[in-house]
Parts: C-alpha cells; structure tokens; sequence
C-alpha cells in the first residue's frame, strides 16, 4: 500500500506517518509512505519518501499520482491565527490547495480514499451541550470558513465516486511541543507545556469559554 501524508512535517503529520509505519493491522502494510510539505518529517524509514514542496505545485500533485496511491491524508494547512491574519494565505492553502489535492485525485482514477482534517473551527458562537454531526456547522473565522468549503468539496468528490472520503472535525491537540504557533487555540498547549518546561504557570485572561482538547497517551512518536 502507498500512502500520501500532506503536512507530514507538521505537529500531527509527522505522529501520524510514525503511528501509521509502527503498525497498520487494519489497512495493511505500507510500502511507501510520502510526506508532502514544505518540511520533511524527522523520521528515519526506508519507505518513507519526503517530498519538499507546495500543495499549490499541480504538476508535483499530478507527478505523485502518477504512480498508485492507496489512501491520502490530507493535513497541510494554514492554522487558524494566519488565516484570520492573511485571508489569501488561507483561500491559497486551505481552498485551493485542497482543491489541486481533490482533482490529482480524480484525475488517478483509483478512488483512493482520503481522509481531510477538518476542525472544531467548522462550529462557532453558542453551541449546545451535544455537538455531533447533525449540529448545524457555522464557522466563525475564515480558517473555520475554509475547512467547511474543504468539507464539502470532500464530499461531493466522494458523492460522484472519485475518492472514498471522510472528514474529522479534529479539537484541538495538545500538547504542541516546541513554541507557540499562530493557532487560536495555541494557548490550550501553553497551560500544560509552559509550565512543565519549566517558563512557570502560563497566564492569562480568559473569558469562560469550553474547550475539547484532545491528547494522544502512552507510545513514543517523534518530537
Ligand atoms: N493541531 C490541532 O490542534 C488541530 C486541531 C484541529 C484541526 N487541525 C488540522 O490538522 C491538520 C494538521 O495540524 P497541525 O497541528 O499538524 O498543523 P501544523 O501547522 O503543525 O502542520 C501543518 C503542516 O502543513 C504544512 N503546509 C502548510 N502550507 C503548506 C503548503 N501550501 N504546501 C505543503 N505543506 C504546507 C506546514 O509546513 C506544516 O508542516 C491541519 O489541517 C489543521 O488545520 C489541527
């Protein structure tokens, strides 16, 4: 089976290429593994491939669907912060990145599944106490905007049977290692990382709000 992970090098990509070469018992065993981004993840495998390039480059999407692809992640993004910052960094990426992604797909003619992260972002403003899948998406920042047009597009490629999809609302993960990024959300890592890297309690003034952070126990998986 070969797989393609876009945003292999970022936070969850590069877990995920590492959990997915550890062991696959349900899909398989992996015989290649891409990681499309503009960082190569640091792991060392002889069947991982990291591809250094754009999610906007057609003719590299088009030149690694040349050959089989099995199933694609499709994790590059923009985060949350640079999308409210730079509303064309977001349509570029987030939009039309996952656009270009959807169409080399098409164009395989395989069906490959692929599997988009989306975001909790696709909700905003009061919500009620159960949020599921029937709850109706309204997103309150262009990130949230940009994955719910990205969910769609999913779908309806899915629908008219050129890839076999799914969408994750992901929450937000912590805890981010190194420095904050430009995520909204990149606080919620800071409660639990600053401290235990020894900066001190984190503070700072909240007005109450839920979250649904999510973390990943046990195992070892690059930094
Ligand atoms: N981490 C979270 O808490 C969280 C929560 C909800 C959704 N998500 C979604 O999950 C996915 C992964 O999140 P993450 O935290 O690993 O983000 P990240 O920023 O750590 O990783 C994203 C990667 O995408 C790459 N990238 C950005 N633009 C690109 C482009 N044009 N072409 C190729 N690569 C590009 C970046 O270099 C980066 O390595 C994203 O789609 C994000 O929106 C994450």
């Amino acid at each position: 089976m070969r797989i393609l992970v876009t945003g292999g090098g970022g936070f969850l990509g590069r877990k995920l290429i590492a959990a997915l070469l550890a062991d696959t018992p349900d899909l398989g065993p992996i015989s290649q593994a891409i990681s499309l981004d503009r960082v190569a993840p640091p792991i060392e495998d002889a069947r991982l491939s990291a591809k250094i390039g754009d999610i906007s480059d057609r003719v590299l999407l088009a030149a690694l669907f040349a050959e089989k692809i099995d199933i694609v992640w499709h994790l590059a993004a923009a985060v949350s912060g640079e999308c409210e910052a730079d509303l064309d960094l977001g349509l570029t990426v987030n939009l039309q990145g996952t656009l270009n992604l959807l169409q080399a797909a098409r164009a395989a003619g395989n069906t490959p599944r692929f599997v988009f992260a989306s975001s909790v972002a696709a909700f905003g403003g009061d919500l009620p106490d159960k949020v599921d899948d029937d709850t109706v998406i309204t997103p309150a920042s262009s990130y949230g905007s940009q994955k719910v047009v990205g969910e769609i597009l999913v779908k309806d490629f899915a629908r008219r049977g050129s890839i076999d999809s799914r969408s994750l609302r992901l929450p937000t993960v912590v805890m981010r290692p190194g420095k904050p990024n430009k995520a909204a959300s990149s606080f919620v890592s800071g409660i639990l990382r600053e401290p235990l890297s020894g900066q001190g309690p984190a503070s700072a003034r909240f007005r109450p709000t839920a979250r649904w952070p999510s973390s990943r126990l046990g195992g070892r998986s690059p930094a």
